[in-house]
């Protein structure tokens, strides 16, 4: 049994249409279009509250000044600091904003990020004892706190 050329066509103008109708209102954005959105935004609260704070008191190991003038001060160290910011860098890499080059994602580069401000870990020690301004104020911590909870809340969607 054979359809008419016509009749077939017709059949199949009319569920393109159907589905064109059923699909109406729907928005299906393409995921990474999203996740870029999503990184923009982020990456503008960064810009503004976060890398002010992190210019000062990260970039010597994990930004763009590779050669860290801090070190020529401390006789002997240089081999120790040099591996310092290379592993520094391994870990999170803050050179070209959020988010960052890293080993993890960046949802856990948030989280870890949050976590190690909260315990204290970071600058690490032997930096702050070099820089005895460089461990951040409550008033940073906060500042901080409030992008990787706001960067999370957007990941999470
Ligand atoms: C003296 C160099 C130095 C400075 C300054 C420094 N870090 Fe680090 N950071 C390191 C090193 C080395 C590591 C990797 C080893 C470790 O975890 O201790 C690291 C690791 C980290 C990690 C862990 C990444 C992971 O793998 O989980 C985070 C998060 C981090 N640093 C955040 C910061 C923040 C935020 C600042 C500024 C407030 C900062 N660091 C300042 C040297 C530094």
């Amino acid at each position: 049994m054979t359809f008419p050329k016509r009749q077939i066509l017709s059949f199949i103008f009319g569920m393109l249409t159907l589905m064109a109708w059923a699909h109406k209102g729907k928005h299906h954005p393409n995921p990474s279009t999203l996740q870029k959105e999503n990184f923009i935004q982020i990456n503008e609260m960064y810009l503004a509250e976060v890398k002010p704070i992190f210019e000062k008191k990260c970039f010597d190991c994990h930004g763009l000044s590779s050669s860290a003038p801090w070190y020529r001060n401390v006789p002997g160290a240089k081999q120790l600091i040099d591996d310092d910011i290379k592993e520094s860098k391994q870990h999170l890499d803050m050179s070209s904003d959020y988010p960052f080059k890293s080993h993890a994602t960046p949802i856990e580069d948030l989280d870890a990020i949050r976590a190690s401000i909260d315990r204290n870990e970071m600058p690490p020690i032997r930096y702050r004892l070099l820089h005895s301004d460089s461990a951040l104020t409550a008033e940073e911590k906060e500042k901080v706190s409030k992008w990787v909870q706001f960067g999370k809340e957007i990941l999470k969607e």
